[in-house]
């Protein structure tokens, strides 16, 4: 099995790239940032030396750069089956306020993005069996997300997206499973006071992706959220 995953370098798409490397899934990661992958791609090769991993860098706030991950991933994984949309980015902002740039760039990188790399992708998923696409979504796309409206807009459109993906892909043989985490601890919370217990770990997400893949070919797990044992964050 091969998977690539967006935003591999840290948080949740570092945590699912380690995760799946244990099960034995050959990886394609990418992010903007080429040493974090680098250094993410030799502790893999540390610990597991038969995986293989490929790197790709991309800015997918940029559509050029999109094009071309796209491109060179057709030409160079049509052994590709597991789809991993998790790069994402998170700015508050109210909707009535906010920066408008902010809710452009997170459009393009939480929506636009995946919705491209799936397009793109889907001819090699169709052709493979054991296809799977899981798009990393939010809590944040099921209810409105306090101070951050704009951001909520991104993920509600993303679970609209994952939502109607699957629907389309039911009879191609292709999963798609949307993943509604709540509060994980990433880079985005750093510098916060919170106790690691009121934060879920990123691997808890990884581990649940790790699950649905092992499930039998007749069943999908379709929609996981998953909170911190305490609730979500006020
Ligand atoms: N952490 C949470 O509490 C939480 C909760 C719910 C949902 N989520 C979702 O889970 C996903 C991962 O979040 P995280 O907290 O793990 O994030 P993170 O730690 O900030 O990591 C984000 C990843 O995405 C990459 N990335 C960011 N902007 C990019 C761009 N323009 N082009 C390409 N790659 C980009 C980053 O690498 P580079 O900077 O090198 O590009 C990094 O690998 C996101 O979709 C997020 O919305 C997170």
């Amino acid at each position: 099995m091969k998977a690539i995953i967006t935003g591999a370098s840290k948080g949740i798409g570092k945590a699912i790239a380690l995760k799946l490397a244990s099960d034995g899934i050959h990886l394609i990661i990418t992010a903007r940032n080429f040493s974090e992958l680098d250094l993410l791609k030799q502790e893999i090769q540390k610990e597991h030396p038969n995986i293989q991993v490929s790197i790709y860098t991309a800015d997918l706030s940029n559509r050029a750069e999109v094009e071309k991950l796209i491109e060179d991933v057709f030409a160079q994984h049509q052994d590709l089956n597991i789809l991993i949309n998790n790069a994402g980015i998170y700015k508050q902002g109210d909707i009535s306020n906010g920066d408008e740039s902010i809710l452009e760039e997170m459009m393009e990188v939480n929506l636009y993005a995946p919705i491209h790399i799936s397009r793109g992708l889907l001819p090699i998923l169709q052709k493979n069996k054991g296809s799977h696409i899981f798009n990393i979504c939010s809590i944040a796309g099921l209810d409105p997300y306090p101070r951050a409206g704009m951001y909520s807009i991104s993920k509600f459109a993303m679970q609209g997206f994952s939502r109607c993906l699957r629907e389309e892909l039911k009879e191609k043989g292709i999963k798609v499973c949307t993943i509604y985490p709540g509060a994980t601890w990433s880079n985005s919370w750093e510098g916060s006071d919170l106790p690691a217990s009121r934060i879920m770990q990123a691997s808890d997400v990884a581990e649940v992706i790790s699950m649905s893949i092992k499930l039998s070919p007749s069943a999908v797990l379709e929609e996981i959220t998953l909170r911190p044992q305490l609730g979500d964050l006020p």
